[in-house]
């Protein structure tokens, strides 16, 4: 029997959804241009340890951020403090993925460095709330998950520029319930917001010597949204002749970057949310897990730096929190010194991190008794930091 009731009750639903995206096309449109921090005095950095192993990971890469900055903390050009209230006690008492008082102190900060947070999926303890990741993407229109994965010595340069406000994300929380048998969710493209991403991965390319964007989608069965994104792609690629350009599916996609013949070729690579959300865990994998990758959540007016993991509680309820490996927020915390200018610097952290994590291996984490604490290892990154041979060790190491 057809219900016409829940038929046109989902449609209103719809429409709702359509007008809220249509508003949010137009405010892309006028969003104002990119900030320069070199013009910016103090330049506020916000900490937000989250939950699970987030204040144990975010503490270290505190510690090392301030050691890295400290010429501009005690100068003043840096301020750095912590942001509190982000966590999931707090956020399922406020029912809130971000509660408003803690999005109003975030909102005072330039770039955010930000530690796990758990989310809730049904039938957890928790309230079903969004996840605080994708609602801090969605309110800050950090559009841009920038995750760079690197083996130098298996000649492995990856930079991934996911999509991060659109796609099955945007609408995740507002799928429709029709009747009692059918649930429906929508995936969502528009025209900016494949435009904004596709140009920054290509300006990346040009800035950095890149000569190969290539393109991920499912377009032959997702027609009309990853149509656009790759149709988009290809409209902007004419912009950039000294650029090649391909593009895969995601699904043979996944599988090139296990072919290690072929997996080198790929230098930058762009995609809508879901895809990159997959490729990119599969990604960090090859560089010692996603325990060891960082992400930068770029918009034009903020950016917020993070793990690519969860919160891992189930490691804080078997008390092994202080084994958990930082080196995700380190990277993160690399790419915010880079980000807000200090190239050179987030250079060096880079190095030393790949010197401890995949070549001396002096130290290792293991997630339990059996390695180095999270502490241990941000010791022994600290000396290599302080060490006049970094930046020849890491040529050896890359040489091989
Ligand atoms: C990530 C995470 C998040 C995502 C989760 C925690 C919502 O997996 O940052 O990749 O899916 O984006
Ligand atoms: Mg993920």
């Amino acid at each position: 029997m057809i219900d016409r009731n829940a038929i046109q009750k989902a449609q209103e639903q719809l429409g709702k959804l359509l007008e809220a995206q249509m508003e949010r096309v137009e405010k892309i449109k006028a969003a104002p241009d990119w900030v320069d921090y070199s013009k910016i005095s103090p330049i506020k950095i916000g900490i937000l340890p989250g939950d699970g192993i987030g204040p144990y990971i975010a503490a270290e890469a505190e510690r090392v951020l301030r050691y890295m900055l400290d010429d501009e903390l005690k100068s003043g050009k840096i301020y750095i403090n912590t942001i509190e209230g982000l966590t999931i006690e707090n956020r399922a008492a406020h029912n809130k993925a971000i509660p408003d008082d803690v999005l109003e102190e975030i909102k005072k900060y330039h770039v955010t460095l930000k530690g796990p947070t758990t989310t809730p999926r049904k039938g957890d303890p928790w309230p079903n709330i969004e996840s605080c990741n994708v609602a801090m993407r969605k309110e800050l229109d950090l559009f841009a998950n920038v995750r760079p994965v690197r083996v130098p010595k298996q000649g492995i340069d990856w930079i991934f520029f996911r999509e991060n406000t659109e796609d099955l994300y945007a609408l995740g929380p507002y799928g429709i319930e029709v009747g009692m048998d059918i649930a429906i969710d929508f995936r969502l493209c528009t025209t900016p917001g494949a435009e904004r991403i596709i140009k920054m991965a290509f300006d990346y390319a040009k800035r950095n010597g890149r000569t190969k964007v290539t393109c991920v989608t499912k377009a032959n069965v997702v027609k009309t949204t990853d149509g656009k994104f790759l149709e988009v792609f290809y409209r902007i690629a004419k912009d950039y002749p000294d650029i090649q350009v391909d593009d895969w599916y995601i699904d043979i996609m996944t599988a090139k970057l296990v072919d290690e013949k072929r997996r080198r070729e790929f230098q930058v690579l762009v995609m809508p949310n879901m895809w990159g959300d997959i490729l990119t865990d599969e990604a960090a994998e090859f560089q010692g897990g996603v325990g060891t990758a960082g992400a930068a959540n770029i918009g034009k007016q903020y950016a917020m730096f993070e793990a690519i993991h969860g919160s891992a509680p189930r490691m804080v309820q078997e008390g092994r929190a202080q084994y958990a490996d930082p080196s995700s927020m380190i990277r993160a915390a690399a790419m915010l010194i880079n980000h807000i200018g200090y190239h050179d610097r987030a250079r060096k952290l880079e190095m030393a991190l790949d010197i401890c994590g995949q070549y001396e291996k002096k130290l290792v984490i293991t997630g339990r008794p059996t390695g180095a604490t999270g502490k241990e290892f941000t010791d022994y990154l600290i000396d290599w930091l302080n060490n006049p041979k970094l930046e020849e060790t890491w040529q050896n190491y890359v040489k091989g």
